[in-house]
């Protein structure tokens, strides 16, 4: 697969367990998640459930191979009320097709999303360490907020959350 034409569509519960193995992959094995232990189909199955209407899931397909080769989603950002119209985005790419275009295609799509909502401000809380997530989020607009220092802690280290935000 070389620069593929990504075809972006909302996930659905069939597309759990494709989900969930690009997700435990970055939960074993690097920081780009805080999680610890990885998600069951079942539990990835509940997570696409709760992700409808605004605080949508979407998945990039390659349309070649109709294989489901990344995800993204929009999360509530805090519980007040006055927080409402801004969102946290997450986004992840399977490694086999790292580097080829689908994670600025698929989070550009999620952004139009998050615009059609109705929302105004997106936030990305990165690894501070990943120069890939923040290269893509400041491809596609975000700005760089701050960098919360030591919240994490994975494989023994300390980990920073580098603070990144798109006003739409
Ligand atoms: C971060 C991630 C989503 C990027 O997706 P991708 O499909 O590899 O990215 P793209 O090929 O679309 O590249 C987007 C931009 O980032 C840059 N980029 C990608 N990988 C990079 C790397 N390793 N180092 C530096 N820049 C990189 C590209 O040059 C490109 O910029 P350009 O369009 O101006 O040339 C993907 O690497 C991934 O899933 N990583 C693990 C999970 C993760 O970190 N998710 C983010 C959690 S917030």
């Amino acid at each position: 697969m070389s620069n593929p034409e990504i075809t972006v569509r909302l996930a659905t519960a069939a597309d759990a367990a494709a989900i969930a193995e690009i997700y435990n992959r970055e939960v074993a094995e690097s920081t780009a998640t805080f999680d610890l232990v990885p998600r069951s189909v079942e539990a990835q199955r509940e997570w696409i459930a709760d992700r409808s209407g605004a605080f949508a899931a979407i998945v990039g397909v390659d349309p070649a191979t109709r294989r489901v080769v990344s995800f993204a989603a929009l999360s509530p950002y805090k519980e007040r009320a006055a927080y409402r119209t801004t969102v946290e985005n997450s986004i992840y790419v399977h490694r086999d097709v790292a580097g080829r275009g689908v994670g600025r295609q698929v989070l550009t799509h999620l952004l139009d999303v998050a615009r059609a909502s109705g929302f105004h401000s997106v936030i990305a809380r990165i690894e501070a360490s990943s120069q890939a997530s923040r290269a893509l989020h400041a491809a596609c607009g975000f700005e760089l907020v701050g960098i919360e220092r030591e919240v994490g802690r994975k494989f023994n280290r300390w980990l920073d959350v580098a603070v990144m935000q798109h006003l739409l």
